[in-house]
């Protein structure tokens, strides 16, 4: 066994959230990206064998969803339905995201329990009535400070992040005492460095508390589409402190202790860049107040760009993922975007370098790979997988690579959430296979009839169907269909079972894949572009 990551979770549930997304609209690829990283993370620790929580949402308060509605004719909730069940639901199921929990902020289970939450703070003199007046982003349900403010080319104080005039609120209110928590999170970071992901995101919320913070206006009285305040019912509660509750309230928080102390809190937190302050700041100074324990980690992705701008539902700039899955794939949509980006930086889709990336990564290294291993086993040996008798040093040097690139994709991947680092990983080492198995000729080999000459040719073949066997596995989280399709055409099924019953940690071992497994070809892992039929 390669003894690699850390088995620190292995005797409680390792628990991945995505953010609750808004429904003012229909999901684009920016809200897919957080989703398939968290599903990639998720499906990389059950390959590992732990045991995974993985909550995804919706976030259906506030004033913006219920300017929306309005502006739909339907009421707020009428509108969170329809998109809820005709938008998110099926782009998650679409893109084979294994979500075990789907919370809604409309759901009875949330809403009773976020009124005892903060019903809570109140009775522990953590909230008191004040009153604000400052510059407002529904876009964001933020309230700015002057100095962040962006200016438009009319003078107007633009929200930095949706480009859209911010509004003054002024408002009597009830506030959290946030501002007596900036030493003790300052402290909490300085004691776990991995708190907040990437660094730079960590340097940025750091500089932030530093310069003071100020108390937080939890609840709202000038709309109702919120959760009442259970002391003052003129008062529903601020849309950022119902929806952080939903990562409590979903596994348990105050109606299931078993499954709460066995989930909570989360061990990663994947959210984007633009909500970072609201994770790594109000999130864990509400648990403080609270006595609860605090997340693992708050991992802040960058944004997708669309001509230099954040893709943004507000602003209509949203790319939906069917239009790119219907030419690439799923799978190769998941792959895409964590290959292609660096987790925590931002980045731009671009149908040629997706086209590029496609032909050469996975349709000529990989898929190229897997169907002439599968037609060499059928042509040379009548497609039973022969035994490995000669193996020598070119032999050795690749099973080291893939005992290499099991354990540095289990670091990457599983613990760093350097999903790029990890996915290059593996792809190098298919690079690798390919290269001894140009090195190796196995085709010239063929035409040897000695009994040498085919025990040479059994053990390149071996060789080649054994390190697929590895990338079969390293992959499954990443692109489920494809590495079951290449499960199947290498006859492991038969010969060790369930894909998703295979550790990474044993991913390494060489020779797992037994002689005697019948290999087959199906359909091509990735077909040509110009191939790919739709109906
Ligand atoms: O903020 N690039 O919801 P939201 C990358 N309801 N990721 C993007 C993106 C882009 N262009 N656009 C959106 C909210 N995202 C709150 C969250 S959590 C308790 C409440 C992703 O619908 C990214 O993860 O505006 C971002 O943080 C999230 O969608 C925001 O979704
Ligand atoms: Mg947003």
């Amino acid at each position: 066994m390669v003894a690699t990551g850390s088995d620190r979770h292995s005797t409680r549930t390792y628990y991945v959230s995505t953010p609750i997304y808004y429904v003012n609209d229909a999901p684009h690829l920016g809200h897919a990206y957080t989703t398939v990283a968290g599903d990639v993370l998720t499906r990389w620790h059950r390959q590992r064998g732990e045991n995974v929580w993985f909550l995804t949402g919706t976030d259906e308060h506030g004033q913006k969803i219920m300017r929306t509605a309005a502006a739909n004719g339907v009421t707020p909730k009428e509108w969170c339905d329809k998109l809820v069940e005709e938008a998110w639901r099926p782009l998650w199921a679409h893109l084979n995201i294994a979500n075990d929990d789907f919370i809604r902020t409309t759901e009875s289970r949330h809403t009773a329990r976020v009124q005892e939450f903060i019903q809570d703070l109140h009775d522990k003199g953590e909230i008191y009535k004040g009153g604000y007046q400052g510059p407002y982003c529904v876009g964001c349900e933020e309230y700015k400070l002057p100095g962040e403010l962006a200016e438009g080319d009319d003078g107007a104080q633009l929200c930095p992040i949706h480009r859209k005039p911010v509004e003054i609120l002024k408002e009597e209110n009830y506030f959290f005492k946030l501002s007596e928590y900036g030493p003790k999170l300052l402290e909490h970071y300085e004691n776990h460095p991995d708190f907040i992901h990437p660094a730079s995101a960590r340097n940025e919320v750091v500089n932030f508390v530093k310069q003071g913070l100020q108390d937080l206006s939890v609840s709202r009285s000038t709309f109702d589409w919120g959760i009442k305040v259970p002391w003052d019912d003129k008062h529903v509660i601020y849309v950022w402190i119902d929806a952080l509750l939903n990562y409590a309230t979903a596994v348990g928080y105050g109606s299931d202790s078993a499954m709460f102390e066995e989930t909570f809190p989360a061990d990663v937190h994947l959210v984007g860049k633009d909500i970072l302050r609201f994770h790594a700041i109000i999130w864990p100074a509400m648990l403080m107040a609270n006595n609860l324990p605090l997340p693992g980690r708050i991992a802040a992705n960058g944004w997708l760009l669309v001509g230099g701008e954040k893709m943004s539902k507000s602003n209509l700039t949203g790319i939906k993922p069917q239009g790119l899955t219907e030419h690439f794939g799923v799978d190769a949509y998941r792959w895409y975007f964590l290959r292609a980006i660096a987790f925590g930086q931002d980045g731009s889709f671009s149908w040629e370098d997706f086209t590029a990336r496609y032909t050469s990564e996975l349709a000529n290294d990989y898929g190229n790979l897997a169907s002439r291993l599968a037609a060499m086993v059928i042509k040379y040996f009548a497609g039973v997988l022969p035994k490995a008798t000669a193996a020598g040093e070119a032999e050795r040097v690749v099973q080291e690579g893939l005992a290499n690139a099991v354990a540095a994709a289990d670091r990457k991947i599983g613990e760093e959430l350097d999903f790029a680092g990890g996915i290059a990983v593996v792809f190098d080492f298919i690079k690798q296979v390919n290269g001894y198995l140009t090195e190796q000729e196995p085709w010239k080999v063929a035409k040897d009839d000695s009994e040498e000459g085919r025990a040479r040719l059994a053990t390149i073949l071996y060789t080649a169907a054994d390190a697929l066997r590895g990338c079969a596995v390293l992959l499954n989280p990443l692109m489920p269909q494809s590495s079951q399709e290449l499960w199947n055409s290498l006859g492991a099924d038969a010969s060790l079972g369930v894909l998703a019953g295979q550790r990474i940690q044993d991913a390494g071992d060489w020779g797992r894949l037994p002689a005697g497994s019948e290999v087959t070809k199906g359909q091509a892992l990735f077909p040509r572009l110009e191939d790919r039929t739709r109906a």
